[in-house]
Formats: C-alpha cells, structure tokens, sequence
C-alpha cells in the first residue's frame, strides 16, 4: 500500500479510541469504538488508507466522506455540522482545516469559513471515563474594512460521530408526568430518525439517552453507541442512515440544540457555544454504557463526596397545610426515624395556599408563618438534620406581586399570554431586574434560615418564549433562558459553598448534564409507587449514577398511581438511590415506623456501596421479572434487588446469573431481612433461599455469577434484596 503523509491524532481512555486524521481541508473521523491500542506510524497508515469505500454508481466521484465537519461541499446529504445564512445568502459553507492542537485526553481543530465568515473551534474531549465530550464554538470575526457587517443567521450546529453498518437498532426514551425515562426501541431504517425538543426543558418525554446497537443488544452484552445533549433548553437528536453510508461507517449519531429563527444571529465579534454532547461507546451492552456515564459523573470535582443523607420531604405528607404543630412533630419523627435532611416543600411563601397563587413571591408568608420558618428550622437544625426548601424562581404565578409589579418580566409575547400551565408563566431570566431580584430573594432566603438545600423545581414548559428587546420587537429566548438559570444557579451557588441543589420539574423533566453540572440530584418522578419507580430508576439510571438520583419512600397508597402497594417493596425500592421518605409520618402506627427506622439504618449502612459500586442489570427472558444491584469496584461485596412486579406464566425463574460477578472465587451469601421480607408465590425454597434467611451460606462465583443461582418465585409487587460478598 502506498504511505500517507496525513497525520493522525489519536485520543485514547478506558478501552475507547477516537481517531482522526488531520488531512485538508477538512480532517475526518476513522475510528470512534474499541481501544485500537497504541497507533504505530504504519498502523495509522493502514487506518488512513482503508479509509475510503467505492465509488457508487450514479453517485459522487469521489468517495464520500465523513468529516469532522459535514456539508454539502463535500457532497454530504445528511444533516450538515452547521446551518445559517446571512440575509439570506451565505448558505454553503466551505469549512476548513486551520490548526489542530493535541493535549493529554482532548482535540481541538481550528476551522475556518470564509462564506459564512466563521471562525469553528471543535473540541473533542476524552474523559478517563471513556466518555467523548464533543464542543463546538463559532465565533465571527470582528469584520475587517469592506465586510458584510450584517449578522449570520445561525439556524443549527449538530455534532455528528460516525457509527458502523453494525449498529442496526435503536433505542431512545420517551415518558410523560410521573412515567419518565420509558424506552422505546426498534430498527434502525433508512432516513433520520429526529428527537425535537421544543418544551424549553428536556421534558419527561426526553430522548435523554439515544443509542444505537448490534442487534438484541442486552444490558449485559452487545455493541453499542449512545450520546446525550448535556443541555436544559430546545434540543436535535439525530441517528442517520442514508443508503449510501457516511463514509465508509454505517451512520451518524448526532445531537445540539434546536435553535429558533432568529435566536441566535451573529454580529461580528458575537459567539455561539454548543452544548456538550456526550459520546459514548461501550462493548459491554447498556450497563458498559452506563458505568461510563456514573464514571465521568463520579470523577468530577463537585460531584457529591459526602454520604447521601437520608431524606423527608414533605409534599405527600402535608401538601399546602402548613401548621407549625403539624410540622414539628413531623420533624421530630422524621428525626427519630433516622432522617437527616427534612425539606419544606411548596407551600411556605406569599400567598402560596394552594398552586393558584404565589410563586415569584419568594418571602415567607407572615399569614402562615408568623414567626418566619425560624421555629421549623431550630427543630429540624437541633434534631441534627440539615433543612432543605423548595423554589421555583423561573415560575410567576399572575395572582402574586410580581406579576402584578413587573408584567414586563415575563417571557411572553406581546400579543398577550398564552394558556396557563398550572396557572403558572414563566419569568425572563434574561431580564436583567428579574434575574438580580430572584438571587437577591433566594440568597436572602438561603441566608436568613442556613438553609442547606433547595428543591429547584420547573413546572411548566416555554411556549411562546420570547422577549422584548430594546427596539421593542420579540426575539425568542430559550436559549437565553437556560444560560441565565445556570448563571443564577452558579451565582447563588458560589455565595452559598456547600449549599446542595435539587432539579426537578414536576418529577424528572429537567434531568440532563447541563443542569446537573450545577446540581447535586434530581427528583427522577412524582411517582413514588414502586412497580412504576422500579422502571423510572432502572432507565434514570441509564445516565446517572443511584447517589444522584432521588428515591423516597411513600404511603402504602400511592398518591399518583392509586396503587396500593406493599411496604417492604416500596423500601427495596427506595434503597436504590439517595433515599427519602415522602409520606406522613404522623398518620403511621408505631410499627410502621420501627420498620422505617430497620430500613433507614440498612439505607446508611449500605450506601457506601450503593453509591460508589457498579450498577448491574440481568437480561431476563420474563419481563415481570427484575434482578438489578450494585457490584463493589473490586467485586468483593455486592447487593441485588430481585423484584417481580407482575405475575408471569413462567412458574419458575430457573437459574439466574447474578451480574457483575466473577465465575471463580468464594463469597457467601445472605437475604437481608430488615426491609421486611416479600410475600412469596411458592410453599418453601430453594434450599440456599431457606438457609440464607437465617445468615451466610457459602457459594462459589461459579454458581453465583456463573451457572446461576434459583431465585424464589415472588407474588406480584414483591422484593427481595441478596448481599453477597467474597471470601478473603
Ligand atoms: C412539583 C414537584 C413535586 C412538588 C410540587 C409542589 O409537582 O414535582 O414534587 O414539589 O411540584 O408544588
């Protein structure tokens, strides 16, 4: 073969490799997926030489490519790197090659367009994770004498990595209020299959994590490629397949954010800065994804490094009846329990006596609270536990102050409002008095109570979200919207070290890295029954590592689902995550609460290892069947939920393979009894189930991880939680 005198750069972490090389005048990708080892010069050679695929009948001249940068000037025509115009013209883009910059773990390519008059930096990132953080930043030059000064229509930057033939099937979420995080999965066909975003947050229908796979790809085995917009606003979501490939890989996986008409147009000096999409590739099915997400996510500097604490909300025990009495005794319950965070939820502030009224009134209702929430917050502060409270400052109700005093603050177009969404518009955080209100009013708060944690909720989608500028005409403003609540949080957060910050949004419709770079969990679901939170947790969990993740017990009869459920289930449930109690406390008999108190004792005692091990999932063949755990670093200690949430046809599980454990070596193994035990569909057995009721029964890694061990048969709604560790 002959030799090339392309350079290649190579970034390479935890078995992944991304190989680009650095040809003109534009680099592209050879490879993204399995660690290619060390590149020698003759190695990247052969990669750069059997880099191009035939030349197709009726079709390009040349072989098609699939550049770091894809537009139709390289005969590309599938969704271009970046879209825009400038009054109309300046549409096809010539990008080019101007510098590449190689340092430990990341690339920068300096690119160029002279017709759009852009200068690109793209930024490929490589965690220790193997997690591959694609940036992008266009920035228009200050114009020079004789430029078009006028502005550059930026109508779409998506940041698009190649995938091979092999990955034939696809996977994404959708979901609904109280039904997140709900996969959907089927063949990839031929054509674009497109996510849009336009609720102004992710939604609880979130495509939150596309993947792409080999077919019947599993939690356990399987080739796969998967990528999430890490970004709060409008988003893109592409996995492409056109007939004739892209280059020579199968297809494309993309993602960015969906911009307006108009949202973003580019004067000279202006910048336009993606989000990061996350790339990630794993040959060990959904769990080889997901460990590298928990891995990123655990490796920050800000994730969360002390234990979770355990935690009582008070939403499902009180919802707007704030008595102090009533209160107090649940915080004094709450402690006896083993609570150690207890959160004042809606309810406290201006007016707030039910959802109609209140919010963008963030001051302490005199009516209700007559001595402020001083008396509340010695309680919970004495009894040892950190106070938490709940906000949602981009919300304005119009029955409160702040509609009334600043109809200019909210993001709505001048024609008038639109619907109400729980009788609640959304405030212009761009709004320079609104944004500079809302800190003062919360950093007053946070200050004035030592608060420790607030529940930052969002609890309606933008519609219509558009500001009026200085020239009085409306721009749309999501995007503007998402950057100024990450700024308000950040402000916040840097005068409040330490202060912890929840997002929800009604549930789990504002979980992705965006605002979980500022955040440290999310309310995954308003629904606390525990057959929905078993599949809202098992796919949350997909992305985010259990300690970020917030997982509460509730009342036996679920507030959402009308379930009635059974306590030890909903206990197993809740274990598996940064756990809670949303129930009254008050309304439970004094067994019920000894049973809490077994269970938040076994939630402290495990969460070290809940929270720092690996998240293992079984592929079972019966879908009313779960088995899920978490499997020590060193595999020296792990713990597994085994749950059937339904009954079945199949009598009998058989076998089952726990996951994540090595086939050779010695552990024991017990049930853990202290969440109650679950109610079971069989009259006795297996015999290992039956002993190890009553304390550790050896059994080998053969058995466990691999032959398979006989689970008990479960009624329906039923959980039982394994601990197994190695025999030193
Ligand atoms: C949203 C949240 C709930 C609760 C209510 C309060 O629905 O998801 O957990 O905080 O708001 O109004």
């Amino acid at each position: 073969m002959p030799r090339t005198t392309a350079r290649t750069a190579h970034l390479r972490a935890a078995g992944v490799s991304f190989v680009v090389e650095l040809s003109s005048p534009l680099p592209r990708i050879l490879h993204w997926g399995a660690d290619l080892g060390d590149l020698t010069d003759e190695d990247a050679d052969a990669l750069t030489l059997t880099a191009d695929g035939a030349v197709l009948n009726s079709a390009l001249d040349l072989p098609r490519q699939c550049t770091v940068w894809p537009t139709e000037a390289d005969g590309w025509s599938g969704t271009p790197a970046h879209q825009g115009h400038r009054g109309g013209t300046a549409t096809t883009p010539r990008v080019r090659l101007t510098g590449a910059e190689e340092r430990p773990g990341e690339l920068v390519l300096r690119l160029a367009d002279e017709v759009s008059e852009l200068d690109i930096t793209l930024t490929y990132r490589l965690d220790p994770s193997g997690v591959l953080g694609v940036v992008t930043e266009l920035t228009r030059p200050v114009a020079g004498p004789g430029q078009d000064r006028a502005p550059y229509d930026l109508t779409g930057v998506t940041a698009l990595l190649p995938v091979p033939h092999r990955a034939d099937e696809v996977l994404d979420f959708t979901g609904k209020w109280c039904r997140e995080a709900s996969p959907q999965r089927g063949g990839l066909r031929f054509g674009s299959h497109v996510r849009e975003v336009r609720r102004g947050r992710p939604g609880a229908d979130s495509p939150y994590l596309l993947t792409l796979g080999v077919p019947g790809f599993g939690f356990r085995t399987g080739e796969v490629w998967g990528l999430h917009v890490g970004w709060s606003g409008n988003q893109r979501w592409v996995a492409e397949r056109l007939p004739e490939g892209a280059g020579v890989h199968g297809a494309v996986l993309g993602g960015g954010e969906l911009l307006a008409p108009g949202e973003i147009r580019l004067a000279p000096g202006d910048r336009y800065t993606s989000p990061v999409c996350h790339f990630v590739w794993s040959d060990a099915g959904l769990d080889g994804l997901a460990d590298r997400f928990h891995n990123l996510l655990r490796g920050r500097p800000a994730h969360p490094a002390t234990p979770r604490p355990l935690t009582l909300n008070t939403w499902e025990a009180v919802y707007f009846d704030h008595r102090i009495d009533r209160l107090l005794e649940l915080a004094d319950l709450a402690a006896e329990t083993g609570v150690e965070r207890l959160v004042l939820d809606d309810g406290w502030f201006a007016g707030r006596r039910d959802d109609t009224a209140g919010l963008g009134d963030w001051t302490v209702d005199p009516a209700v609270w007559p001595q402020g929430l001083t008396p509340l917050v010695e309680r919970v502060h004495g009894h040892g536990m950190q106070f938490g409270l709940w906000v949602e400052p981009e919300m304005v109700n119009p029955d409160s102050d702040m509609a009334r005093e600043h109809p200019d603050w909210l993001l709505a177009p001048s024609q008038g409002l639109g619907p109400s969404w729980r009788h609640q518009y959304v405030v212009n955080l761009a709004h320079q008095d609104a944004w500079d209100y809302l800190l003062k009013s919360l950093d007053e708060i946070v200050t004035r109570y030592a608060v420790d944690y607030l529940k930052w909720d969002h609890n309606r989608e933008l519609h219509e979200a558009v500001a009026r500028g200085a020239d009085g005409a409306d721009r749309p403003g999501v995007h503007a919207q998402v950057e100024a609540v990450y700024r308000l949080i950040d402000a916040l957060k840097g005068r409040h070290p330490g202060l912890e910050i929840e997002s929800c949004a009604s549930g789990g419709a504002r979980v992705d890295l965006g605002i979980l770079a500022r955040t440290d969990r999310v309310w995954a679901s308003d629904c606390n029954d525990p057959v929905e939170r078993q599949a809202i947790q098992r796919w949350t969990g997909q992305l985010l590592p259990p300690e970020l993740v917030g997982t509460h017990v509730g009342g036996p009869h679920s507030h959402t689902s009308g379930r009635v459920t059974a306590e030890s289930f909903r206990y197993l449930t809740a274990l598996f995550g940064h756990a809670g109690i949303e129930d009254d406390l008050t309304a439970r008999t004094p067994q019920e609460r000894a049973g809490l108190k077994r269970w938040a004792a076994l939630y402290k005692e495990l969460r070290p290892l809940l929270h720092s091990g690996r998240v293992v999932r079984a592929d079972l063949t019966d879908d009313a069947t779960l088995l899920h755990g978490v499997v020590a670093d060193d595999a020296s200690h792990a713990v597994y939920c085994w749950v059937r949430t339904a009954t079945s046809t199949k009598a009998q599980s058989g076998r089952v393979q726990l996951p994540g454990l090595p086939t050779r070596g010695g552990y024991r193994v017990r049930v853990r009894t202290e969440a109650g035990l679950p109610a079971l569909h069989q009259t006795s057995g297996p015999a290992w189930f039956t002993a190890a009721l009553d304390g550790w029964v050896p059994l080998p890694g053969s058995v466990l991880g691999g032959a398979g061990l006989p689970l008990p048969t479960l009624e329906p709604g039923q959980a039982l939680l394994i601990e197994v560790t190695a025999l030193r």
